[in-house]
């Protein structure tokens, strides 16, 4: 499994999914790049969440806004939301010898390779500084934010106030993470920089554990719904002395990755821990006035959080596929073992790729350029004439593009193409003008 890891590192260097960050310094730890392919995949799996969010769920009272907040907040807010204590920390143990820090529940699987003498555990925090302002002294001291739902809170009266909502209600963002991992490991799966996808609902505390029930199913659909296989995914319920210090109930999603099951989504029932702590750090009353009840009480709050990044990865794992013995029936393809990534089509990051059967034959390039400038500006695609047609068509699959648009000679004649769908590698033929509405309806 560890082999399927590296295939899937490799091919992300390869053809331009995921790059190392700063690779000619030599890499820095635990960064890194989404390049031409990875960008559009993880913008699609972003935008997927936010309509998802934002658009289908409601509910009769409110329904649910979008946020974008600030990432450097005031740094009350982290010893408000007891981010600075302990509760957010490590417990590490460092080697003596080679001073390299390890992770105290990991140890039974990494020791100091010069097998030095370790300290006692201590706590290390998470919180990654900054200094803001001209003058570098404590008062300038900041922190780029550890969980987005933070900015979330510090506007949970700006929201309830500019949109008149009533609770139940709810408040999405997606955005850039910060967290001084000790440990970063396994591709992108844990890393210092990464993007959530979180969703902070508002409700009644009565009513706390029927939305929890409500929101870990609604999680569940959303990854099997986009592709993910349901024997790959799971739902962990995470026991008291494991959780995180502001969880009253705790659900992890877990995925089957090849280096084992692992954490893509938390679910949390964080009661009135953020709200009540923040009125009382901030002197600002944040209760909530029932005009129906006249009842005033500190809404709790239920949470999923998600991670794009690992998110990302899941979908990767999941679709990627290798086929020996000639899916394409080329006497090359017998020879080799096809790469096949069958990306739900609307994660895929490009969805056409635009084939002159041959590139020495000047009328069918000049066609085939004409049918991917036409279709350019609406849908990510690509174009390529180099190599043989089925070399060409293995080069699509494995990077999962949907659908080949092939120029043939009969396409000069009578304006139309072949088309070619990635899984079932069936082929038909469509007229020029109504591929543009073929794509739209496709691939939605
Ligand atoms: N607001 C709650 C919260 O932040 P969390 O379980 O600490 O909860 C939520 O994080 C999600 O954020 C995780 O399920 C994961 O998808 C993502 N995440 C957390 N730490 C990460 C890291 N170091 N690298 C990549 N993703 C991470």
């Amino acid at each position: 499994m560890a082999d399927l890891m590296e295939k899937i590192v490799s091919l992300s260097k390869r053809r331009g999914f995921v790059y190392q960050s700063s690779e000619i310094y030599g890499g820095f730890s635990s960064c890194y790049d989404f390049g031409p392919l990875g960008v559009e995949m993880k913008n699609n799996i972003k935008r997927l969440w936010w309509d998802e969010m934002t658009k289908k769920q409601s509910s009769p009272a409110g329904g649910i806004a979008g946020l974008d907040a600030a990432i450097l907040m005031s740094p009350k807010v982290w010893q408000a939301s007891g981010h600075l204590t302990a509760g957010f920390a490590d417990e590490l143990t460092e080697c003596k010898d080679c001073k390299k820090r390890f992770k105290k529940d990991l140890l039974s699987k990494a020791c100091p390779e010069c097998k030095g003498e370790l300290t006692p555990p201590r706590k290390f925090n998470l919180m990654m500084k900054t200094l803001v302002g001209p003058v570098e002294d404590e008062a300038s001291q900041a922190y780029l934010r550890a969980e987005t739902c933070q900015g979330i809170y510090m506007n949970f009266e700006n929201v309830l106030n500019s949109m008149r909502f009533k609770i139940p209600f709810g408040i999405a963002q997606v955005g850039k993470t910060f967290r001084n991992e000790i440990t970063p490991k396994d591709f992108i799966y844990r890393t210092r920089e990464f993007e959530q996808m979180e969703m902070q609902w508002f409700c009644r505390p009565k009513d706390a554990d029927i939305f929890f029930n409500r929101w870990r199913e609604e999680r569940l659909k959303w990854y099997l719904d986009l592709g993910i296989k349901k024997e790959n995914l799971r739902a962990i319920e995470v026991p008291e002395k494991e959780r995180a210090h502001y969880a009253r109930k705790q659900t992890d999603i877990e995925y089957n990755f090849p280096f084992g099951w692992q954490e893509i989504e938390g679910i949390h029932n964080r009661g009135d821990w953020d709200l009540s702590n923040h009125s009382k750090y901030s002197g600002k009353d944040l209760k909530y006035y029932d005009e129906k009840t006249k009842e005033k009480y500190c809404p709790y709050i239920i949470e999923t959080s998600g991670g794009a990044d690992r998110s990302f990865l899941a979908f990767l794992c999941d679709a990627y596929r290798e086929i020996s013995g000639g899916r394409t029936k080329t006497t090359e393809s017998k020879k080799e073992t096809e790469v096949l990534l069958r990306l739900d089509k609307r994660i895929a990051p490009v969805k056409a790729i635009v084939l002159p059967l041959v590139k020495n034959k000047p009328e069918l390039v000049k066609k085939a350029k004409d049918v991917y400038r036409m279709i350019k500006p609406y849908f990510v695609c690509q174009y390529d004439e180099l190599g043989s047609i089925g070399r060409r068509y293995r080069r699509a699959d494995e990077i999962g593009i949907i659908y080949s648009l092939t120029i043939d000679f009969e396409t000069l004649e009578k304006e139309d193409i072949t088309v070619r769908d990635r899984d079932t590698m069936s082929q038909k033929r469509i007229e020029i003008n109504k591929l543009s509405e073929f794509l739209s309806k496709e691939i939605k």
